[in-house]
């Protein structure tokens, strides 16, 4: 039997270790001295639900991600940036990749200023916008903290929080000036990226210390996603698209985090090169065998699931909390906006979740012309999708 670490033995851990922002040079055990159960052999406490954490506090305000901000100490980079001319507002091409001027900041930061902590384990999530991001923001989270955090108990955090508001998103934080909160973060920290693999810092790209978690999707659905996500989030004056500008921006490669396949191709390759540092998961696979998923995903962040965790049904705990139904009843997630910096509505980010939804959208001809692109772009790279 595994006993709970209090919440606060955890917020006494956290304290200590908000109060030594600057000291990344300190060993994890220094700030978890006491806590022996619900606590991995190296000492380490995280992942904690960043929401909670001491010294994180809310962004205020509403960020329009599609201009450069006025004091942005990037402002003269971005703004010899190369825009696109579709009608997506505000995407600009920066070291290749297609993404909105705020972003762009975000990213330049990510890349200047991310320290990693030495021995922690920083654990990122990577993924192309609309292909599981939330979903593997939750399974993760509950995987690495599920002796902190059983995920049968009723105060499990996901059960009161948006995943997003449990693992932050780098390039928003960043992009807010708010990256020394990720060192209010217990190691091993837990952190989402939708950079593409090229552009990271090789603090995070080539660290030995640093497992990252990628999930992409078969492209049709993600398109389809995407549209529907646009029409979710778009607010009172805001501009709306039709599922053929999506299509046309996607396939163009003009799209949020775009060219898609880049992206792809970029995690792909550093799987193939590292695997023990690059877990590559496709949405649909996760689907199909959820269980099955998170037992890799166990195994690959190096905390494998005990006999006797097996015996109790941790496993299939953790897919029934993360699942998709559970989730979108929770009124966390059904009400309220994203609490870090983008501030989407939190149901957004939960639709159907489901394979295929691509027939109910598109022609037979506009799926020649994505699977005709996605066959060009990705061939040789044995990475293929089937849907
Ligand atoms: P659909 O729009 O096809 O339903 P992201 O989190 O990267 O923004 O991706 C959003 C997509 O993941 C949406 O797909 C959403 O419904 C789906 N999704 C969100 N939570 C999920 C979960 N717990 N399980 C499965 N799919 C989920």
């Amino acid at each position: 039997m595994q006993r709970q670490v209090s919440r606060s033995q955890l917020e006494e851990a956290n304290t200590n270790r908000a109060c030594t922002v600057t000291d990344s040079s300190l060993p994890p055990t220094a700030m978890v001295g006491g806590l022996e159960e619900g606590v991995s052999s190296s000492g380490h406490v995280g992942p904690m639900p960043f929401k909670d954490l001491a010294g994180v506090q809310e962004q205020d305000d509403e960020q329009d991600m599609s201009t450069p901000r006025e004091d942005d100490e990037y402002a003269g980079i971005i703004s010899a940036l190369p825009s696109a001319t579709n009608r997506f507002r505000g995407l600009c091409q920066y070291q290749g990749a297609w993404m909105l001027h705020r972003t762009v900041a975000g990213v330049i930061s990510v890349q200047r200023r991310f320290v990693p902590r030495p021995g922690g384990g920083d654990v990122l999530l990577a993924s192309p916008p609309k292909c599981g991001t939330t979903w593997v923001k939750a399974l993760s989270f509950a995987t690495m903290a599920r002796a902190a955090y059983p995920p049968s108990a009723g105060d499990h955090p996901l059960l009161r929080l948006n995943p997003h508001d449990c693992v932050p998103s780098m390039e928003d934080l960043f992009g807010a000036g708010r990256e020394a909160q990720m060192e209010v973060l217990p190691s091993p920290r837990l952190m989402h990226t939708h950079m593409h693999h090229p552009l990271l810092p090789p603090s995070l790209a080539h660290n030995p210390d640093c497992k990252i978690v990628y999930v992409c999707r078969e492209p049709k659905d993600m398109m389809v996603s995407l549209w529907h996500f646009t029409k979710a989030i778009v607010t009172s004056g805001g501009r709306t698209y039709s599922f053929s500008d999506v299509l046309e921006w996607t396939c163009e490669g003009k799209s949020p985090y775009g060219p898609f396949w880049d992206h792809l191709l970029g995690y792909w390759r550093a799987s193939k090169a590292t695997p023990e540092r690059v877990l590559f998961l496709k949405y649909e696979e996760m689907l199909a065998d959820q269980v099955g998923t998170i037992r890799e995903l166990a195994r690959f962040l190096g905390v494998p699931f005990t006999t006797a965790e097996e015996a109790a049904g941790l496993p299939l705990d953790i897919a029934k909390l993360c699942s998709i139904d559970t989730m979108r009843g929770l009124d966390a997630n059904k009400t309220g906006k994203s609490w870090q910096f983008f501030k989407f509505p939190n149901e957004s980010f939960f639709r159907k979740g489901v394979v295929g939804d691509w027939v109910n959208h598109m022609t037979p001809e506009m799926a020649r012309k994505v699977d005709a692109i996605v066959e060009e772009k990705l061939r040789g790279s044995g990475l293929t999708f089937t849907s």
